[in-house]
């Protein structure tokens, strides 16, 4: 462990400044429009962290604050979570189902969705994602998708959707809110990327509009408030709200930072005085950023054609800019890492072939030109360099094997004692952690799965492409840690076959 002498702060240095990476507006920016330098952030920074506020008045303060957003956004109730959405997806499952109950999830929902079951003891029941052989992406899940899971599992409690996707692919929600609610059931959704949603025109249908009982927003990613402030929203008979508050008690800090919510304050502020406009220029220049990037030999910027060609995507977020470099025989990630190297442009996310940026409100024109100029320099250069496959694209071309057989639901193989056994010698066992090869970012087990002669052969065919591996501990993927079977005898009887 550092010694208090030797500590380094390494948060504040880090800040250095980075030319793509959105501020916001309002808060004051850095030189060039980047974040602020480690210097520039001064004292100022922590007057709003301010402890001597008197109780009644910052209680007063965030229930106003809770009421705005609520307003605002279409809903009943709002909580303010400053651990992210992370926290809202761990609250929202923890309110809404129960031990052993069954909840509808997409089998690549973010991991913290995955939490909230093993918190709440749910029995997940999953969903294959589309994914689109032609971009080499992850697309959403059809509306028949869920009435057959629906119609399969009578007695689930809950369907849990992603939507939008990372790359902003929105499924049918208004189908989807349809087909959920006839059944019974309620509709939650994972709306990390959709907090801008519900202010322009043009923009997705909104969980809170199509009628979702709760859905949970990333503020931070899109409207400019600082890192990890997220909302989750309520607008719903069906969810028993003093369980909701409980739950939503067990997950906040009792100690709300004033910077913080005061930075969510001045986003929905702005936000709700000239959204509109604001979303407009945003997506002005992302589109003309689209159609430049068109132009250019070897890549493509994905937008609206991509609606309809499958029934999981019904419409696209225009804020994201999502380009496919497959054309230039270059993975999403080799990609990503020139871009930002070379020509001083961060990508949000790469995948096997694509690369996604997020313009944010804090974004300029300058930062979409560079942008364009990066993809320009990086199209010329691939195309005189002599073309070589991408590895990666060969991981695409491998079959996914079918989920394991669920065993134990997560909670119980999260709490049972492990073993770690190299993965040839794990067929038959019970996965004790998730195995997410990226791309496609699909897990291929989720603690409690049964680990079949399938999964092991995918496994060690994925090994050997080198690819990135989340999820478990061994990310070389040499080894897989497991339910320790005499604990699992001890406690679930008799053995699993
Ligand atoms: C779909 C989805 N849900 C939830 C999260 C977690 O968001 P946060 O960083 O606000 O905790 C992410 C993070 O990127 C995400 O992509």
């Amino acid at each position: 462990m550092t010694k208090a002498e030797d500590f380094q702060p390494m948060l504040l240095q880090s800040l250095e400044p980075r030319p793509k990476r959105m501020t916001f507006n309002r808060l004051g920016e850095g030189k060039d429009g980047g974040p602020p330098e480690p210097a520039s952030m001064g004292s100022a920074v922590y007057t709003f962290d301010s402890t001597f506020v008197p109780r009644d008045a910052h209680v007063e303060a965030l229930a106003n604050l809770r009421s705005f957003i609520a307003e605002l956004s279409g809903a009943q109730q709002a909580y303010l979570l400053l651990n992210g959405t992370t926290s809202g997806n761990l609250g929202m499952v923890l309110a809404t189902v129960r031990p052993g109950q069954k909840i509808i999830i997409p089998r690549n929902a973010h991991k913290s969705v995955l939490g909230g079951v093993v918190l709440s003891g749910a029995a997940p029941v999953f969903i294959q994602p589309e994914i689109s052989a032609e971009l080499n992406l992850v697309f959403t899940i059809k509306p028949e998708q869920i009435r057959q899971a629906l119609l399969d599992n009578p007695d689930a409690t809950a369907v849990l959707l992603t939507n939008p996707t990372y790359q902003g692919f929105c499924l049918d929600l208004a189908e989807t809110e349809r087909v959920v609610h006839q059944s019974g059931k309620l509709l939650l959704i994972d709306e990390a990327h959709g907090p801008h949603f519900r202010f322009h025109p043009d923009l997705p249908l909104s969980a809170m509009r199509a009628g979702a009982d709760i859905a949970v927003q990333s503020t931070h990613k899109i409207l400019g408030p600082f890192a990890q402030t997220s909302v989750l929203l309520v607008n719903s008979q069906r969810v028993d709200d003093i369980r909701l508050r409980m739950a939503m008690t067990m997950i906040t800090p009792s100690k709300i930072s004033h910077l913080l919510a005061g930075s969510l304050e001045a986003a929905m502020t702005q936000i709700a005085e000239d959204g509109e406009a604001i979303l407009q220029r945003v997506i002005d220049m992302t589109e003309n950023a689209r159609d430049r990037i068109n132009q250019i030999p070897g890549v493509r910027a994905i937008g609206r054609e991509v609606i309809g060609k499958s029934e999981s995507v019904v419409d696209v977020d225009l804020t994201k800019l999502v380009i496919d470099v497959a054309g230039l025989n270059l993975s999403g990630y080799r990609a990503a890492r020139v871009l930002h190297d070379d020509y001083g442009v961060s990508a949000e996310m790469a995948g096997a072939t694509t690369v996604t940026m997020v313009v944010t409100l804090g974004n300029d024109q300058k930062d979409l030109d560079r942008c364009v100029t990066g993809v320009e320099q990086l199209s010329r250069r691939q195309r005189s360099a002599r073309a070589q496959s991408s590895p990666l694209l060969h991981i695409l071309a491998l079959q996914t094997p079918p989920m394991g057989r669920q065993v134990l639901v997560p909670r119980d193989a999260f709490f049972a004692r492990k073993a770690r056994v190299p993965v040839p010698e794990s067929t038959g066992k019970i996965s004790g952690e998730s195995v997410i090869p990226y791309p496609p970012g699909i897990p291929v087990l989720v603690p409690g799965e049964e680990i079949t002669p399938e999964i092991v052969e995918y496994l060690t065919s994925v090994r050997r492409t080198g690819i990135e591996i989340h999820g478990c501990e061994d990310r070389s993927i040499s080894t897989l840690r497991i339910v320790d079977e005499r604990e699992f005898l001890h406690n679930f009887g008799s053995g699993w076959g």
